[in-house]
């Protein structure tokens, strides 16, 4: 089969697995305390997708053109045995670079486990060093050091250089910004600033809050002078910069102020398997319900690249110019 190329003509490449919408912080961007409360319905475990099914249409969406796969969540280690599916994944033909997003408050353990059953690459979300802004933006009290002996283990384990997101918010953790860079680049991590951004429907966004790539730069630049980098690779979502006395990396994430959406690559399977073809969707395509109907390889690859060839999605890219925003999934269901 031919692979499939949206309506604007972008190809399918990376695909991003939510293993479950379960996390075990609270951060308020993401899963605010007031709307993710006791009395939070997740979804039950008979409604997540296998290890297996999972696997299974990992293999389809590689015949479709996906080369890079990324487990998210939610916290994907609150899926136990993780390890397991690490491993199917990486035998999984067409895999070629598998990387993980995670909060790294498990136990450092654990990363031993994932490197041995296959993991390539560790991205790790760390908000700030400083304890009290760190613990008001996770909001169940996890403190710094752990998140730190998590990226120096990974790194230290070979699935550097670790990547460490940081999403940026006014007033909140933007005094964080000069802290963060100068510590990451001399332990030998890259460090990614974030746009906050608009996801779901519960984070109280407003574009206020909003520290721009290009403030995020200037604070940077400021005291350590940047020089711009090429991108790695077409539809990199971060833009990369060298401190230029060289010694390290950071990438800023400008998905607000400018959007990305025309290389966007990025296909999405939520815990439940729905594919998404937007981190901004309303709507995905339930594939598990085709998966337990008992569909052939050949017609989930179909519908599959049928969802993809019908693509329009560019949200960012069409924010400014809506007034009104229609009821999106939240990011800790589809994946970060
Ligand atoms: P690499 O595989 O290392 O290149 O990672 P990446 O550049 O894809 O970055 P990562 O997956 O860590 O994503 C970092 C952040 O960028 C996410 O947490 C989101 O905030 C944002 N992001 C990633 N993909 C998208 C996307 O498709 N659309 C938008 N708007 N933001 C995205
Ligand atoms: N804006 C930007 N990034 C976000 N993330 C979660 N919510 C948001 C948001 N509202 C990022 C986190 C984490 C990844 C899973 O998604 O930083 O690194
Ligand atoms: Fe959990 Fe990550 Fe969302 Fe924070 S950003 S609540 S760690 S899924
Ligand atoms: Fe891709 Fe949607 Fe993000 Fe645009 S907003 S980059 S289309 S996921």
């Amino acid at each position: 089969m031919n692979l499939p190329i949206d309506t604007l003509g972008r190809p399918l490449h990376d695909l991003r697995i939510s293993v479950t919408d379960r996390c075990n912080f609270r951060c308020t961007y993401c899963m605010p305390k007031e709307v993710f409360g006791r009395d939070y319905q997740f979804l039950p475990r008979e409604q997540l997708l296998s290890f297996e099914e999972i696997t299974r249409l990992t293999g389809i969406f590689t015949s479709l053109g996906v080369r890079k796969v990324r487990l998210t969540g939610g916290e994907p280690l609150m899926r136990r045995d993780l390890p397991e599916l690490v491993r199917k994944l990486g035998v999984t033909p067409g895999v070629e670079d598998l990387a993980l997003t995670t909060n790294g408050s498990f136990p450092v353990e654990n990363i031993a486990r994932l490197k041995e059953a296959g993991l390539k690459r560790m991205t790790v979300s760390l908000d700030a060093l400083d304890e009290a802004v760190f613990k008001a933006m996770n909001d169940v009290d996890f403190p710094v050091a752990a998140v730190l002996d998590w990226i120096a283990a990974s790194a230290a384990a070979g699935l550097g250089p670790v990547k460490v997101n940081m999403v940026v918010k006014r007033g909140v953790n933007d005094q964080e910004i000069l802290p963060m860079a100068r510590y990451m680049r001399q332990h030998g991590h890259i460090l990614r600033l974030i746009e906050f951004m608009d996801v779901g429907s519960t984070n109280g966004w407003r574009m206020d809050d909003v520290v721009s790539a290009k403030q995020i730069f200037q604070t940077i630049h400021a005291k350590l002078p940047l020089e711009p980098l090429q991108p790695n690779y077409r539809g990199e979502v971060a833009e990369r910069y060298r401190y230029a006395d060289g010694a390290g990396e950071v990438g800023i994430i400008a998905s607000v102020s400018q959007p990305f959406c025309g290389d966007c690559t990025r296909a999405r399977l939520s815990a439940d398997g729905k594919l998404f073809t937007c981190l901004f969707a309303v709507q995905g395509a339930d594939l598990r319900q085709l998966l337990r109907e008992g569909a052939s390889d050949e017609e989930l690859r179909t519908a599959i690249a049928g969802v993809w060839s019908r693509r329009t999605d560019r949200y960012s890219e069409l924010r400014s110019r809506q007034s009104k925003n229609p009821v999106k999934v939240e990011m800790s269901y589809i994946g970060g």
